[in-house]
């Protein structure tokens, strides 16, 4: 099943798994597209549905061909005793500690995903994502 795609960028190699669509080997992957990085819901529909479905569930159209199922982003809180653990979850996002441990992970490491669209917003983009996923807490 290919899933990895090479985002060129100066000469450097950014390997992201971002799927958007099926084909019939398991899953299509497509390099990251630019969104306002002040539009949470557009990001979120963008870079998060495929995998974690469009209200966050974790019934993204991928899901299924992934080895780890995508997380219930809806749950975060309850599955963290009622709080919101939003420092856990930024740096989820970003993937530091993936980096850190040197290990490999099914969800891209999103913060060097963002870092390659070079528009300096990164940070930006993970706060705004990490916000928009504690108001979607149930
Ligand atoms: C290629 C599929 C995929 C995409 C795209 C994806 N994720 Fe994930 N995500 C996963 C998987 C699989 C897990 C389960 C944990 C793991 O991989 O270790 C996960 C887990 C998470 C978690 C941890 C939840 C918890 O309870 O600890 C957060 C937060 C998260 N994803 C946020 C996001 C956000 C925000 C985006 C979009 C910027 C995103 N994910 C895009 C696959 C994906």
């Amino acid at each position: 099943m290919v899933r990895q795609i090479l985002v060129m960028l100066g000469g450097l190699a950014v390997s992201a798994s971002l799927a958007s669509a099926q084909d019939r080997s398991g899953v299509k992957t497509t390099s990251i597209q630019q969104t306002p990085a002040v539009d949470a819901l557009q990001m979120f529909q963008s870079y998060c549905s495929p995998c974690h479905g469009k209200e966050g569930k974790g019934n993204g159209p991928v899901a299924a061909a992934l080895t780890k199922a995508p997380a219930d982003l809806t749950k975060i809180s309850a599955r963290n005793g009622g709080t919101f653990p939003a420092v856990r979850v930024s740096r989820f996002i970003e993937g530091v500690d993936v980096v850190a441990a040197h290990g490999t992970r099914d969800m891209p490491l999103w913060g060097s995903l963002f870092r390659s669209l070079g528009d300096g917003v990164g940070e930006l983009r993970v706060a705004n994502l990490r916000d928009y996923l504690r108001t979607i807490q149930q």
